[in-house]
Parts: C-alpha cells; sequence; structure tokens
C-alpha cells in the first residue's frame, strides 16, 4: 500500500493525478485538515506534523508515502532517518523538472509563506542551472481559495503580473495544481508538483486496490 498525505485539497489533486497513472493502487490518503493551513507554521512544527502524518499512515500500511505538500517537503532533510525512509519529498525532482521545461531559465516559484521563507526551490534551482532566475512569491491567500472552492482569479493574476518575464511557473505548493490550467493560458508552462510527486510514487509503487480515506476535522 502506498501513502499520500498534505494539509488537505493539495493531498486530493495529487491523489488524482495518482489514480490517472495507477487505479488500481492501494491507497492510503491522509489530509490533515485540523492543522491547517501549514504553509503559516514554523519550522519546527511543520517537522513534527510531518513526523505525525507519516505515522499515521505507516499505522495504515503504507510502505511508500508520498509527501504530497511541498512545505512539509521543505523540511524533509530535518527527519529523523526512520521517518525519510521510503518517504518521497516533492521539492528537488519539481524544481528539476522546472529546469528542464524553462527555455528562458527565468523560473517563478508560486508557494506558501513557509515554501517561500525555507529557499528550497531557490536553492534546488540553483543546484541544477547555476545561471537560472528564480522570483518566489508567497500567496498562502491562495491556498485558503483552493480550500474553500472561491474565485482566485483577481489574485493569481496579480500574482502571474508579479512574475515577470518568467517563462516558467512552478505550482510550488500542490493545492495549485488547480491552477494550471488558468496559468497555462496566460502563456507560462506550468510545472505541476503534486503530478510529478503522483508520477514519483507510481514508480515506486505496486499495484493493488483499495482506499482508505481519513480526513480529520
Ligand atoms: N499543499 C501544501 C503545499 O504544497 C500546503 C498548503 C498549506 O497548508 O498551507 O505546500
Amino acid at each position: 500500500m502506498v501513502g499520500i498525505f498534505d494539509s488537505g485539497m493539495g493531498g486530493l489533486l495529487a491523489l488524482a493525478e495518482l489514480r490517472r497513472i495507477m487505479p488500481d493502487a492501494d491507497v492510503a490518503f491522509f489530509a490533515d485538515r485540523r492543522n491547517a493551513p501549514y504553509g503559516t507554521k514554523s519550522r519546527e512544527q511543520i517537522v513534527s506534523l510531518a513526523k505525525r502524518d507519516i505515522d499515521i499512515l505507516r499505522a495504515f500500511g503504507a510502505e511508500d508515502i508520498l509527501v504530497a505538500c511541498c512545505t512539509a517537503s521543505t523540511v524533509y532533510e530535518d527527519l529523523p532517518d526512520g521517518y525519510r525512509r521510503g518517504v518521497i519529498p516533492i521539492i528537488d525532482a519539481t524544481a528539476y523538472a522546472a529546469v528542464a521545461a524553462s527555455e528562458s531559465k527565468r523560473i517563478g516559484v508560486l508557494a506558501t509563506e513557509a515554501t517561500v521563507r525555507s529557499g528550497a526551490f531557490s536553492s534546488a534551482i540553483g543546484r541544477f542551472c547555476k545561471r537560472a532566475f528564480v522570483r518566489c512569491l508567497a500567496r498562502q491567500d491562495l491556498v485558503g481559495a483552493v480550500e474553500r472552492g472561491a474565485d482566485a482569479d483577481a489574485s493569481l493574476e496579480d500574482a502571474l503580473r508579479l512574475f515577470g518575464d518568467v517563462d516558467t511557473v512552478i505550482l510550488g505548493c500542490t493545492h495549485f495544481a488547480a491552477f494550471e490550467e488558468k496559468i497555462k493560458k496566460k502563456g507560462f508552462t506550468a510545472v505541476n508538483s503534486a503530478r510529478i510527486g503522483a508520477e514519483m510514487l507510481s514508480e515506486r509503487a505496486s499495484s493493488g486496490k483499495a482506499l482508505t480515506l481519513y480526513i480529520n476535522e
């Protein structure tokens, strides 16, 4: 069985991607709605939430676990060895995909406050391409909009304007997978962290069936 966790909707968007590429997988899914949003929490709080999320999914029998949350993925290096085993963070692969996709190597990162504060995307992109220009924007309001299913067009357009002449935008919060089509329509290449996570998980996992859903309120 594989596991997926996030603070909420971003995990469901990753789960939808996994279902598309691996329809028969046994999945344990956890949305930690009680502690959402993660993006406004301190690094220490995020580490302790990530450990607890991994414990919950292991208790359900999950072996390979996708951190379907960029915010939680930024603290992967802070997790003790036992917690990292079989656990898949999504920052590096998403950064790599953006570098590969960008022609100008001018890349925008749309993410949570904690993710931007961590500098994780900028340093990963810098490792893959020294000459890349990176502009990170923290848009925590968009996380809330996706959770509520609210109209976020004005805020999203404002963010895209602030990116200036980047050609590629990293959806650096899995919730923002909900904006992929809108961002593409504005002429950007969109790099979807939720899909990249699901692809990594499917590469690691074997096939099965059942779905265990646990959402705490
Ligand atoms: N979906 C998450 C992420 O990728 C967390 C959003 C939040 O809870 O602030 O960062």
